[in-house]
């Protein structure tokens, strides 16, 4: 299957959730944190997220430093990568958002393509519709959703959440590498999401890693960067 090259971008406590069971927007990765997405951002044609995380947070998925979107520039590129929503139902909050705000950024909004066009027309004036086959289960063809990508010129896709999209893409083996900010805290908290939601794999399924790097930052932070290994040495 021809596809970009897709990362994940993930700050994770100690105890694996990626908020708390509140959803409070605690912004737990620090400072370092937010410069190396930066960075990851600044190296991808388009950076993705799920419904939900638009919904929580209303991030804008730009490249924030002015050298990096220069250098973007020079290389012949956007000065921002393309920013994609992933929504089943496309029920998008748009009065007040940044998101669908913000200037110089093209938008994309993977949806179902058997939605009604009602719907899809309220975003018509801020987003590029992109129609995706639905699955017996409901959920969007994800491995169609990169190939119509690939198809439109997006090499190397940013990923970055939330727990369902995630699993969502590591369940269709549509993952090549995570970046992990591994945080020294302890969230608890059965209804706290974790990095990978879902129904979660079997036995059979579950993925390994190979550890391509390590850092540690500021604060007890790790960095840690993974390679996935091919479904077969599992
Ligand atoms: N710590 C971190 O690094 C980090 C990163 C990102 C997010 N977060 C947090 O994570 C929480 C959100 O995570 P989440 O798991 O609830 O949400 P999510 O994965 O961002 O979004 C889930 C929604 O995305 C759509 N979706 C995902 N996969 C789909 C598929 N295969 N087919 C169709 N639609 C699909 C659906 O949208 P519709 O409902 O519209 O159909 C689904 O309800 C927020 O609290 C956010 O702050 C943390």
């Amino acid at each position: 299957m021809i596809r970009p090259f897709t990362y994940l971008n993930v700050a994770t406590s100690l105890d694996g959730k990626i908020t708390t069971a509140a959803r409070d927007l605690i912004g737990f990765g620090g400072p370092e944190d937010q410069d190396r997405m930066d960075q990851l951002r600044a190296g991808a044609d388009a950076v993705m997220i799920g419904a939900g995380t638009l919904r929580a947070e209303d991030p804008l998925l730009t490249v924030r430093s002015g050298e990096r979107i220069a250098a973007r520039l020079a290389a012949g590129r956007s000065a921002q990568p393309v920013a994609i929503v992933v929504s089943r139902r496309l029920d998008l909050p748009l009065a007040g958002s940044a998101f669908f705000a913000a200037p110089g950024v093209e938008r994309w909004l993977a949806t179902a393509a058997d939605l009604p066009p009602g719907p899809a027309a309220a975003y018509a004036d801020h987003a590029v519709i992109l129609p995706v086959p639905a699955r017996p289960d409901g959920a969007l063809d994800l491995a169609d959703l990169l190939q119509a990508l690939h198809r439109r010129g997006i090499r190397k896709l940013l990923v970055e959440g939330g727990g369902q999209l995630n699993f969502s893409l590591l369940a269709a083996g549509l993952i090549d590498e995570i970046h992990l900010t591994l945080c020294p805290l302890l969230f608890g908290g059965d209804r706290a999401p974790t990095a990978f939601e879902g129904a979660g794999l079997s036995a059979a399924t579950i993925r390994t890693l190979e550890l391509i790097s390590l850092e540690r930052g500021a604060e007890s932070r790790l960095f840690l960067r993974y390679r996935l290994c091919p479904p077969s040495a599992a």
